[in-house]
């Protein structure tokens, strides 16, 4: 049986790494991708809202070619307009989704807010089916309220 992830931990490392990294975004994807079987692709997209364009920062898995996304354009682009946390079990039942991959077949997007303005969101695929639980949504919660801290982290990828 696959072993669940130890959340609390990844947290721990994910505070340590955004202290002392260079690159902590870049880094945090790592560590997620590396450590959790079902994060498959895991990305950050940054708002701009002069555009109304998501523009892809730092991320962990295949090369893709969704690197400007359209606020209202896929799952993502659906979150930069409703500023909230979208899981998606089977990407396959959805009509308003961009393919990154055809091995994906779920995706989750949890929404990044600085002083509780949208900013960002990170994108997590997953390969396989139905893969996220609450304990998931919780987890990345908790992240990027704890990479909103860390505004250093992100300033590079957010419009002058
Ligand atoms: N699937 C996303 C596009 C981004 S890729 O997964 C990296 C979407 O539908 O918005």
């Amino acid at each position: 049986m696959r072993q669940s992830p130890d959340f609390s931990t990844l947290l721990d490392e994910a505070r340590k790494i955004l202290q002392t990294k260079q690159e902590p975004l870049r880094a945090i994807c790592e560590l997620l991708n590396a450590k959790v079987d079902h994060y498959n692709w895991v990305g950050f997209y940054f708002m701009n809202d002069e555009t109304r364009t998501l523009e892809i920062g730092p991320y962990m898995g295949l090369k893709t070619e969704h690197t400007k996304i359209p606020y209202g354009k896929g799952i993502c682009g659906q979150v930069a307009n409703s500023a909230e946390i979208f899981v998606v079990d089977d990407v396959y039942e959805q009509d308003n989704y961009l393919a990154c991959s055809l091995e994906t077949q779920a995706e989750i997007v949890v929404p990044l807010f600085l002083n509780k303005k949208l900013i960002g969101q990170i994108d997590i695929d997953s390969n396989d089916r139905n893969p996220f639980s609450k304990k998931d949504e919780e987890f990345l919660k908790t992240l990027c309220d704890l990479i909103a801290k860390y505004p250093e982290s992100f300033s590079s990828h957010l419009p002058e």
